[in-house]
Parts: C-alpha cells; sequence; structure tokens
C-alpha cells in the first residue's frame, strides 16, 4: 500500500494590504495536513514581518535568496522543484504582469518560472486596477499557461473603493488548493471543514439532465446530457448552505442526497414543474439540455418501418428558460447555460439578452473531453451589464460549479448592494 506523502506547498506574498490573510491561508493548509513554506517579495515585508510566517510554518522564509542567511543556496530549484503545489496569495497587479510575461527578478518569479508543480494565484487589489485591460490580458495570459486564478470578491476594499479587487476568502484559497491537491473539501480537519457558507439564504432550483420527445412508444428525440454539471452545481449550493430543488431529465447518474429531486421526461413536463417550483426559489439555474425540438405528432403505437423513408414534422418546444426570464420576480437571479459549438461567447450574449437573464455559462459542446458526458468542463460566464466575460478552463464539473456559484454569490452582493443603496436614497 503506498504510503500517503504529506503535500507540500509554498505559499508567495506579494505586497498588497491582504499580505496578512495569507497567515489564515498558512493555517488552513496547515489545519488540512500540509506542509506549508512561505516566500515574500520586499514589499510584502513592510506588511507583514517575514518573523510572524516563519513561526507559523516553522522554517526560514526567504525573501532574497541570495541573502546570507538563507541556510539554502538553491532555494529557488528546491521550492519549485520539491513542492506540489505553488500558491501566490495575494498576488499584486505588478507580481501579475511579471509573472504573465517571463520577468524573474525576484525570488517568487524566478520561482514560478522554475516551477512544475501546478500554480494557484490569487490576485487582490484596487477595483480600477484589477478592471484595466492590461490587468486583464494578463491575468488571461497566466490561464492560458494553465494558471489557475481566484477571481477577488467584490466588495470595500482597504482604499475605500467598492467593487471587484478583494482577495477571495481564506477559505476559498485553502479549498480550492485542497481540491488541485487531488484533497476533497472535506479533508480540512477543522471546524472550517464546511466551506463558506455564502449561499445560506437561497433557495435554488436547478435543472439537470436531458429531456426525452416521443416519436412513438419506442423511439424518441434526446441528447447526451448525463445530469453531471446539474448535479454538480447542486452538491456544490448545498455545501455552501443553499436548500435545492432539482427538475431532471432522465439522467444517467445519481442525484446528489439532501436533494430534492422532481423527475421529468419531455421538455413540456420540465417546464410545467419549473413553473410549479419558480415562485419559492430565489435562483433559477438552467443546466438541463432541453430538446428544441420534438414530433409534431408522436404515434401512440410503434411506427412500422418500411423500404420508404420515414418523414418527421418537428415542431419548437416551450422554451422554459425564456418564459421564466421574462417573468422573473423581483430579487430572483435567472442563470442559464448555453451549449455551442461555434461563436460561443457571441451566441451565449444573444441567450443573454433575449432570455432575460442574469448570467449565461457559455460551453463549447464540440470541444473533446469536455461538457457532455464529461467529468470536466470549461465555460466562459458572462454577467449582465459586465463587459468582462470570466473564462474557466478545463476543470472538473464540481470545480466548474464552485466557480459558477462564486460568481452567483458576487452578482447576488451587487444586486443587494445596489437595492438598498436605490431604498437609501428614497
Ligand atoms: O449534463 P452533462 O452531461 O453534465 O452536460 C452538461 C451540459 C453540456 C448539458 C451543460 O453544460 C449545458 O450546456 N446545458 C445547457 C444545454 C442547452 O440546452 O443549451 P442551449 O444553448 O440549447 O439552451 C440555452 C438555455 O436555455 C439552457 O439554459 C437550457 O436549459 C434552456 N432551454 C433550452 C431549450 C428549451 N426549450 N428550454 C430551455 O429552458
Amino acid at each position: 500500500m503506498s504510503e500517503v506523502r504529506v503535500k507540500r506547498v509554498a505559499i508567495g506574498v506579494t505586497g498588497g494590504i491582504a499580505a496578512y490573510k495569507s497567515i489564515e491561508v498558512l493555517r488552513g493548509l496547515q489545519q488540512a495536513g500540509c506542509e506549508v513554506r512561505v516566500a515574500m517579495t520586499r514589499h510584502a515585508c513592510e506588511f507583514v514581518r517575514p518573523l510572524t510566517f516563519r513561526a507559523l510554518s516553522g522554517a526560514y522564509v526567504i525573501v532574497d535568496d541570495y541573502s546570507a542567511e538563507n541556510p539554502d543556496p538553491i532555494a529557488h530549484i528546491t521550492f519549485s522543484q520539491t513542492i506540489d503545489l505553488f500558491v501566490i496569495a495575494p498576488a499584486t497587479a505588478n507580481t501579475l504582469a511579471k509573472l504573465a510575461n517571463g520577468v524573474a527578478d525576484d525570488f517568487i518569479t524566478s520561482t514560478y518560472l522554475a516551477c512544475t508543480a501546478p500554480i494557484l494565484i490569487a490576485p487582490a487589489m484596487n477595483s480600477v486596477m484589477w478592471s484595466h485591460p492590461a490587468t486583464q490580458r494578463n491575468v488571461q495570459k497566466l490561464r492560458n499557461d494553465g494558471v489557475r486564478i481566484i477571481e477577488p470578491d467584490d466588495g470595500e476594499m482597504a482604499c475605500g473603493t467598492i467593487g471587484p479587487g478583494r482577495l477571495s476568502h481564506p477559505e476559498r484559497i485553502v479549498s480550492v488548493a485542497l481540491e488541485i491537491l487531488g484533497e476533497t473539501r472535506q479533508r480540512l480537519s477543522t471546524s472550517e471543514s464546511k466551506p463558506v457558507q455564502d449561499l445560506i439564504d437561497e433557495r435554488i432550483l436547478i435543472t439537470a439532465g436531458p429531456t426525452r420527445e416521443p416519436i412513438d412508444p419506442v423511439r424518441f428525440i434526446s441528447n447526451r446530457s448525463s445530469g453531471k454539471m446539474g448535479f454538480a452545481l447542486a452538491r456544490a449550493a448545498m455545501q455552501r448552505g443553499a436548500q435545492v430543488r432539482i427538475v431532471a431529465g432522465i439522467t444517467t447518474v445519481v442525484p446528489p442526497s439532501g436533494a430534492e429531486v422532481i423527475e421529468t421526461t419531455s421538455a413540456e413536463d420540465m417546464r410545467a414543474a419549473v413553473i410549479r417550483e419558480i415562485d419559492d426559489a430565489t435562483i433559477f439555474i438552467s443546466a438541463a439540455a432541453v430538446a428544441d425540438y420534438r414530433a409534431k405528432h408522436s404515434s401512440p403505437k410503434k411506427l412500422k418501418k418500411s423500404e420508404a423513408e420515414m418523414i418527421l414534422e418537428l415542431e419548437r418546444t416551450p422554451d422554459i428558460l425564456k418564459q421564466v426570464g421574462l417573468n422573473k420576480k423581483t430579487g430572483q437571479l435567472m442563470v442559464g447555460f448555453a451549449a455551442e459549438t461555434d461563436d460561443v461567447k457571441s451566441n451565449a450574449q444573444k441567450k443573454l439578452s433575449q432570455k432575460n437573464l442574469d448570467m449565461i455559462v457559455a460551453n463549447d459542446v464540440s470541444r473533446e473531453g469536455s461538457g457532455f458526458e464529461s467529468d470536466n468542463n470549461a465555460v466562459t460566464i458572462l454577467v449582465r451589464d459586465n463587459p468582462l466575460s470570466i473564462d474557466i478552463p478545463l476543470s472538473s464539473k464540481p470545480e466548474v460549479a464552485n466557480r459558477i456559484l462564486d460568481e452567483v454569490v458576487k452578482l447576488r452582493r451587487r444586486t443587494t448592494s445596489a437595492m438598498s443603496a436605490k431604498h437609501s436614497k428614497l
């Protein structure tokens, strides 16, 4: 039986006000059983003293690997070649720019270039800096290089501005780090073993899986949806405190325990179930692959084959998401999916506006190893009134589900603060 080796994680701390939060990241990883070492930039030392991290990690904290005090002359190799994960948190705009362009002028950027382990970066900066095209270009470059990025949270910043840019919650960083390490969220050994309960007040209705449109008692029109994406969203939402109800088509995987499941077959069945349940939902996520067409006249008896070709007359099925989106109640959030094979973003953008959605998750379903039936997915998230799309590279559906829910939480916070600002003016 192979012995399970302790996971080794290096944390690179760069010079932002959120540097102190890396202490919580360090503690969370240690509590999950990881061995953690820390490196800092000189600027980071302005915010937190290396001694703090040394006391907590029990190891020398590298700021300048040429320093006489450094007991390890080839620290950047030791660091980069012997770890299982390199976490850079917080990452400033300057650090992102250097990493994206291969600049290696300090220990952290050199270690980044020499690192063969997965890399997880949690940026933190002023909102305007975060939204700047240059920063977004650097983030996209890093994503394209295979780096996992944890998007900053929305909220009030130390500099007084409100918006995206605040370092993601340390528990979230730890949770994603453990998932990358192949651990489960539940391996956290402390009371924080529950993921952040940021959906505790939400009642989420999720559709999952394919619908089946009968041609005759034997034949039907359907698709390859398994239900995995919808069920991953349901599972993740429940882990984060939401009450979840699922309207499922004929799925090939088992729904998560703890969710109420309403089983349906055709698009009309699914529509009727959604219309029954939607008034009680605060969020609707439409992950189901609802057939767009059905036989205009399905036969009560098996159609006999003959030498002649069989012509099927098809008609449109009801567009559930559009019907719900056009009638959404104040405060309800509508999240759709877009299964595309070309012009993914522009097709998704059209659905976002035509169906009056708050968010749409676009996936290229022609991509090998992603989308229908796969355990993985790669998605682009478009949010109404936000020109910046969020690209999530190929990841497990549970990870994609959490990233989607991260954006839902941010959207909820934005809409809540906008509504309270409006009420305070009345
Ligand atoms: O189930 P898996 O195997 O895990 O696969 C996941 C998935 C590929 C099915 C999922 O990621 C996905 O893309 N789901 C949406 C598939 C789909 O029907 O996309 P669409 O672009 O055809 O529809 C757009 C949106 O309208 C979707 O939210 C869909 O649920 C909804 N719709 C579509 C048709 C219809 N008649 N009523 C609807 O509500």
